[in-house]
């Protein structure tokens, strides 16, 4: 499982950036995303899918600093997913549409909206304002079946 020894480097290195970063928005793309195979980055987006879907999720019951490190997750890895759907990467088992490649500034606008929304969520989570927090989490859920509604082949 090569992906996995990617999978484990790639999530350690954006938690180390993103820990040490002022600022969420100052969160790029780990570069080493760029050498996977199109295999490789269909795998991996698929688990970053699915990590984020369990993440949101406990995401909601979270504050603190438990939160903030829960937001900071979804920060980076949204920042990365936008990375990982280069042309050419429909292979395998990908369910991912032509349409990513036809329209690919309103693809991408959906990952900037998911980083805003994940952002508005820590920046709640470090001011102990718990409405903001739902409310971005809220936001950022919604991204996901904004995507998939257009981008992702129905199961
Ligand atoms: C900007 C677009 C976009 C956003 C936002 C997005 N997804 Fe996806 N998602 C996709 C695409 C495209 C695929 C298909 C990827 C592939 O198979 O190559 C996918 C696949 C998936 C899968 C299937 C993974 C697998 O094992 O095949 C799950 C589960 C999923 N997404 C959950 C989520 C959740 C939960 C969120 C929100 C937190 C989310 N997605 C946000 C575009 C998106």
């Amino acid at each position: 499982m090569i992906f996995r020894k990617y999978a484990s480097f790639a999530l350690a290195a954006v938690v180390a950036v993103a820990g040490t970063l002022a600022y969420a928005q100052d969160v790029v793309p780990d570069p080493a995303l760029a050498d996977l195979t199109p295999e490789q980055m269909v795998d991996m987006r698929q688990d970053l899918m699915k990590a984020n879907g369990g993440l949101l999720r406990s995401a909601g019951s979270l504050t603190g600093a438990d939160a903030v490190a829960a937001a900071d997750t979804l920060i980076v890895n949204y920042t990365n997913l936008s990375v990982l759907f280069p042309e050419g990467s429909d292979v395998g088992d990908s369910a991912a549409l032509p349409a990513i490649w036809q329209n690919p500034a309103d693809f991408q606008a959906i990952w900037t909206s998911g980083i805003e929304a994940a952002t508005a969520m820590k920046a709640a989570a470090e001011a102990g304002d718990a409405d903001a927090y739902q409310a971005a989490n809220r936001a950022l859920g919604a991204t996901c079946g904004q995507c998939h509604q257009t981008f992702r082949a129905p199961s």
